[in-house]
């Protein structure tokens, strides 16, 4: 294992072994295959292919809503932690469909590092880059995995350029493939000067490895075909002259990228990404709170939700909230505050997500990834802490692009209705916004497929068929400011003003007349399209 103690020299061992990771990337550029074969590599699979439901199921759009239904599969790979060489990965997933974004957003801030995976053919495409763009505001490290390389694939050199212009970040190879498409064998790990070669025949086998002495060894013309071992030579000449060499310190801090190419499917290049991540990607980086930063070393535990997330079994009402330990040595059973209500949670059931199997967590470090089962007390933000009034920062809630109006079919049910929708926007799946004047309510999603499924979940979990209509306002704003002109200004447009879940009152827009018309009548106040939650 890799001595980190450089970066985190106060770090306990077990804690400087962690690494917690997301991987971003555009649909169909091979996450859910890297997954498998990480969680394969990390023995927390035993077959590949266990993984794949969940990549197919979101395909299609009914396949979407059972998968929504069946959230067994979901809850269970929200996070998912392995071992691998010494070292403790954990993996949080990120939601694949685009319109489910924010629940992205706010799961990156929970992990240190990001693999991005781009598929060799495509490059650099849209979901990746709004992804990359959060990584980057958190300047998280990134690391680049460039996958599909078994088939046709831009140019080496073309690629990486494409990264770094359409993503102002260097990039510093750390392998280099051999061969295009069907002529691909492998790569040359420019780190520890040798060669892995595919196995085109076994797609679950580890590459071959064969160590040189630089790329005139006699042993790489014994792997490499004479007229690939030439153009490697020249290549890998060329990139070491043109192109910028890891720097550990730029990579921290978000401005460079070391990028492998591999082949996810066929297990290629994977081994090497993990000792990457293994060796370059932070362990646990301190998180920020209102008051100070809170260091992982320190004794007390803390931690923070990002994710909440309804239980298997949609008939009882619990959900999995899925806390970030940011400090100290979290044991089962422990009593932590819950900072919001001030009420003391004995935290009895932590789970720990092994891949498909969840287990008891009798143990946790921070940088973990615990499930704390619970009846809807915790929400997104929350803290727990040892005692500490702590609140983290930095947890976003994004104003909705998309807004309906809801009604239950029957009339006499809004209070369930309400119940139902309170519940969905703790859960962080839909805002809820109830209009300051009349009655009804208003939901809010960043993607329209978000309303379909919240339709067919009131539906089957509340047993109440609801009418989503189209309401007169196409976006919502939280406002601040000093507490006389917040008042002044919920007065001046009552017929505009609606509380959202939290009771934090939202200006309700019609058009962008509406925003300048605000901003010029009431230039205290802030309008804001982000709410950091609490
Ligand atoms: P995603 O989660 O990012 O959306 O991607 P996913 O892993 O589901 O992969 C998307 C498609 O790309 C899948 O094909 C998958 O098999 C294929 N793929 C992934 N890695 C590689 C690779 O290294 N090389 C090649 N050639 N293909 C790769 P599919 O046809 O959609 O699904 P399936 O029928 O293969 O399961």
């Amino acid at each position: 294992m890799l001595d980190q103690g450089h970066i985190s020299p106060h770090l306990p061992p077990e804690i400087a072994r962690r690494r917690t990771f997301a991987i971003i990337s555009h649909p169909d550029a091979g996450k859910t295959t890297l997954t498998e074969k990480l969680l394969l590599y990390g023995g927390a699979i035993q077959m590949a292919g266990q993984v794949r439901a969940k990549g197919e199921a979101r395909r299609t759009r009914s396949d979407f809503m059972k998968m929504e239904q069946e959230r067994g599969i979901s809850v269970s790979a929200s996070a998912m932690s392995f071992e691998h060489e010494g070292h403790w990965f954990n993996l949080v997933d990120t939601p694949g469909h685009e319109d489910f974004s924010e629940d992205t957003y706010r799961t990156l801030t929970a992990v240190d590092a990001a693999v991005m995976v781009i598929d060799g053919a495509k490059g650099v495409e849209s979901q990746t880059r709004k992804l990359f763009e959060v990584c980057r505001l958190r300047d998280m490290p990134i690391l680049t995995f460039c996958n599909k390389m078994d088939r046709e694939s831009r140019d080496t050199f073309e690629i990486i350029d494409e990264i770094q212009e359409s993503l102002a970040i260097d990039v510093a190879p750390a392998s280099w493939p051999i061969g295009k498409g069907r002529d691909f064998i492998g790569c040359y790990d420019l780190i520890y000067d040798r060669l892995a070669l595919m196995d085109r025949a076994d797609r679950n086998v580890r590459a071959q490895a064969v160590q040189l002495d630089g790329l005139d060894d006699p042993r790489a013309a014994e792997h490499v075909p004479a007229d690939l071992l030439a153009e490697l030579r020249e290549e890998v000449e060329m990139a070491r002259g043109l192109l910028p060499a890891f720097d550990r310190k730029a990579f921290l801090e978000g401005t460079l990228t070391p990028i492998w190419f591999g082949s996810a499917i066929n297990s290629f290049g994977v081994q090497e990404l993990m000792r990457g991540l293994a060796q370059y990607a932070p362990p646990p980086r301190p998180c920020p709170a209102a008051s100070r930063e809170v260091r992982p070393e320190e004794p007390a535990v803390t931690g923070f939700v990002f994710k909440v997330q309804a239980n298997m079994d949609p008939k009882h009402r619990d959900r999995v909230a899925f806390l970030r330990l940011c400090s100290g040595h979290f044991r089962r059973g422990m009593k932590l505050r819950h900072v919001r209500s001030g009420k003391t949670m004995t935290i009895a059931n932590p789970v720990l997500f092994m891949a498909a199997e969840r287990e008891l967590a009798d143990d946790a470090w921070a940088g973990d990834i615990i499930g704390v089962p619970n009846h809807g007390q915790l929400r997104i933000g929350d803290a727990l802490t040892e005692g500490e009034e702590l609140r983290f920062t930095g947890i976003p809630a994004f104003a909705p692009e998309l807004l309906q109006s809801v009604r239950a079919g029957d009339p006499m049910k809004a209070k369930h209705l309400e119940k139902a929708l309170t519940q969905f926007a703790e859960e962080g799946a839909a805002k809820l916004f109830k209009p300051a004047v009349g009655s009804g309510f208003i939901v809010g999603v960043v993607g329209a497929l978000q309303f379909e499924v919240l339709a067919s979940r009131i539906e089957q979990e509340y047993g109440l068929p609801v009418r989503l209509e189209p309401t007169q306002f196409n976006g919502a704003r939280w406002i601040s400011g000093p507490r006389e002109a917040v008042e002044a200004f919920i007065k001046a447009n009552r017929g505009h003003m609606a509380y959202d879940h939290d009771g934090d009152p939202v200006y309700m827009t019609r058009m962008q007349w509406d925003l300048d018309r605000a901003a010029r009548d009431h230039p205290e106040v802030r309008l804001s399209a982000v709410k950091e939650t609490h």
